[in-house]
């Protein structure tokens, strides 16, 4: 029997790849999406009678006779995190569509596509899309080789220009390309489809293509036992509502039945468990859209996408390739060959860190390989809600490591409990359905705590203050002296020792009251009596002398360094403070 090829639809951010797919599924991911960026591999299977449809007229002109039965389509995301991914949806190909936004032409992650491509072997045909946006391009005919015809001179000749500018692109690359119907050797020459996911031209020549192509090139490889055992990979692992952990698998070869034994790479072992459901999304529907599109299966048939259901799936590893067991002896030997799987684990955790909820492995690798970039520490990272344990472990970092109490979720939910415990401690939850948003706010947060952070190091420095003895306001000479003083600049706090300006370190300042009530602090033109210990006022002392707060040389340069926290008249302070010691000592504070 011959299976259905799995085609891998590839390219940059934004080029379209979901909007291709969208089309062909006549379905809405795109509006549905957060951020409308896909964040997680899917796939979907669209059955024969469908591409028949779509291809409809091409089919007699081309002479065309599809025999597959149908073709699995998998959408990567584009953005630059998700390498992972994508090298996940290419290594399960059989064919791929690399989406090329004509008016950008190659970018960075369609060179990374290429790449993988060409590593994996795969071959792939190029579609140039968003061609309604070449000025004043009409659309007249959904096939665009009519629909070229069709346009004026001026708008022939943009077209033009832009698709030889995508050739001479690809080029550079090493491929030889053209337009599809110049090209007659698919396997020498690269064929490039122009298309547009918004109109639909072109598409059905691209069916039919991919089509062709898989008919023509891959029958054999096609063909498969059907009643072997089952071959797959694991795509995604990611939590359920009312499921648990689940695995999204496409299986390219043999049967799976519900209570067979399964293989998989596990975080740390092989897994060897049994499969508990088997759960099937309905034709033309995104397999990761959730609710009532999956329907229960007793048995899948390759090539298809299937979500399994087993015990222990939480420690498997998305992109672990995943094997159905006959027998014993076959699952030692098996075994082994999944042990090498292990070492592609891209996850790496460091105490302290911020804690990483996600909703799937796929996420999880990419969000934890962005943190990494930027050198965020990474405590724990785990799939599935956020809770009181996930806040508490925050919590104990905020002592000794305050940047590291952020407990991070991306798609997921908080628990009640958690929000409450986040509320009366110092963690700050993040959670936010957009990676880049995350990332953003957290940054954000970081930054906020760090400045938290420095003001209150800076409290605990003796601060900068400049005060005058009041003439007058003596109201005790000695053991403790107490008198009026009025700060001139800074601010002065109690618990200090202070200087004269002839650069005498005499007193300390035990308490600062007004109107018989102790102060914690006295901005600069305010008013109120001083008890000092360690001065008698006539003898070190007299009415009218200006004093300054005893700034130590390691707490001046640590004032320094943060120069732009403190106010100009405090600086200044601080620069008289240094002209008085360096009278002593001329390198002091420098
Ligand atoms: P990622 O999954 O983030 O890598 O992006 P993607 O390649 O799946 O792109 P997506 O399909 O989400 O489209 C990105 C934007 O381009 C959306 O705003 C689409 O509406 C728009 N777009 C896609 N195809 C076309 C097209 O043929 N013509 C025009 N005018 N806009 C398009
Ligand atoms: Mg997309």
């Amino acid at each position: 029997m011959m299976r259905q090829p799995i085609i891998t639809v590839m390219g940059h951010v934004d080029h379209g790849k979901t909007s291709l797919l969208d089309y062909i599924r006549s379905s809405t991911i795109v509006l549905k999406e957060a951020g409308a960026i896909t964040q997680s591999i899917g796939a979907s299977s669209v059955p024969l009678d469908v591409i028949q449809k779509l291809c409809g007229p091409l089919l007699e002109r081309f002479k065309l006779k599809f025999t597959i039965p149908g073709l699995l389509f998998i959408d990567t995301p584009g953005h630059e995190a998700f390498t992972n991914l994508r090298r996940r949806g290419g290594s399960v190909a059989d064919i791929a569509i690399v989406v090329i936004d004509i008016t950008q032409g190659v970018q960075p992650q369609t060179k990374e596509a290429i790449d993988l491509l060409r590593s994996f072997k795969v071959p792939f045909i190029v579609a140039a899309n968003k061609i309604d946006l070449i000025t004043g391009w009409k659309s007249h005919s959904p096939v665009h080789i009519d629909n070229f015809q069709k346009q004026i001179q001026l708008t022939k000749e943009q077209f033009e220009k832009r698709f030889y500018q995508l050739v001479g692109q690809l080029g550079q690359l090493g491929f030889d390309s053209d337009m599809y119907n110049k090209v007659d050797d698919y396997a020498k020459r690269l064929s490039i489809v122009p298309i547009s996911a918004k109109t639909g031209e072109g598409i059905a020549e691209l069916l039919a293509l991919v089509a062709g192509l898989a008919q023509k090139y891959l029958e054999d490889g096609l063909k498969i036992e059907v009643e072997g055992p089952a071959k797959g990979n694991v795509l995604e692992i990611k939590e359920e509502r009312g499921l648990g952990i689940t695995a999204d698998v496409i299986l390219y070869d043999g049967s799976l039945r519900v209570n067979d034994i399964i293989l998989v790479a596990g975080i740390d072992k092989v897994i060897k468990t049994k499969v508990k459901a088997l759960l099937r999304p309905l034709p033309l529907v995104e397999m990761r859209a959730a609710g009532r599109k999956f329907e229960p299966v007793t048995e899948v048939h390759a090539a298809t996408g299937v979500k399994i259901v087993a015990p222990e799936m939480e420690n498997a590893i998305a992109g672990s390739p995943i094997v159905s067991v006959v027998d014993e002896k076959k699952a030692q030997e098996k075994g082994e060959e999944l042990l090498k799987e292990i070492e592609a684990i891209t996850l790496s955790v460091t105490t302290p860190g911020i804690i990483l909820k996600t909703d799937a492995l796929g996420s999880l690798e990419a969000l934890s390989s962005l943190l990494n970039k930027k050198s965020i520490p990474i405590q724990r990272l785990d799939i599935g809600p956020i809770n009181k344990q996930d806040v508490s472990q925050a919590a104990a970092n905020a002592e000794k490591s305050p940047l590291n109490t952020f407990v991070l979720g991306f798609n997921v939910p908080v628990d009640e409990d958690a929000r409450e415990l986040a509320n009366k401690s110092s963690v700050t939850i993040i959670d936010e359905k957009v990676i880049y948003h995350l990332i953003e706010k957290l940054e954000k947060a970081i930054e906020l705590k760090k400045s938290e952070q420095e003001k209150a190091e800076l409290l605990g420095l003796v601060w900068p203050a400049k005060f005058r003895i009041i003439p007058g306001f003596v109201f005790r000479q000695t053991k403790p002296a107490v008198f009026g003083v009025e700060v001139m600049a800074g601010k002065l706090f109690p618990r200090v020792e202070f200087l004269t300006a002839d650069g005498r370190e005499i007193g300390f300042v035990k308490s600062i009251e007004t109107e018989g009530e102790k102060l914690e602090s006295l901005e600069a033109g305010r008013q109120a009596a001083l008890s000092v210990d360690g001065v008698t006022i006539g003898r070190q002392l007299k009415e009218g002398d200006v004093l300054y707060t005893a700034i130590s040389e390691e707490h001046f340069r640590k004032l320094k360094a943060k120069r732009n926290l403190l106010k100009k008249a405090e600086l200044e302070v601080m620069k008289e403070i240094a002209d008085i010691k360096r009278k002593e000592k001329p390198t002091w504070g420098l």
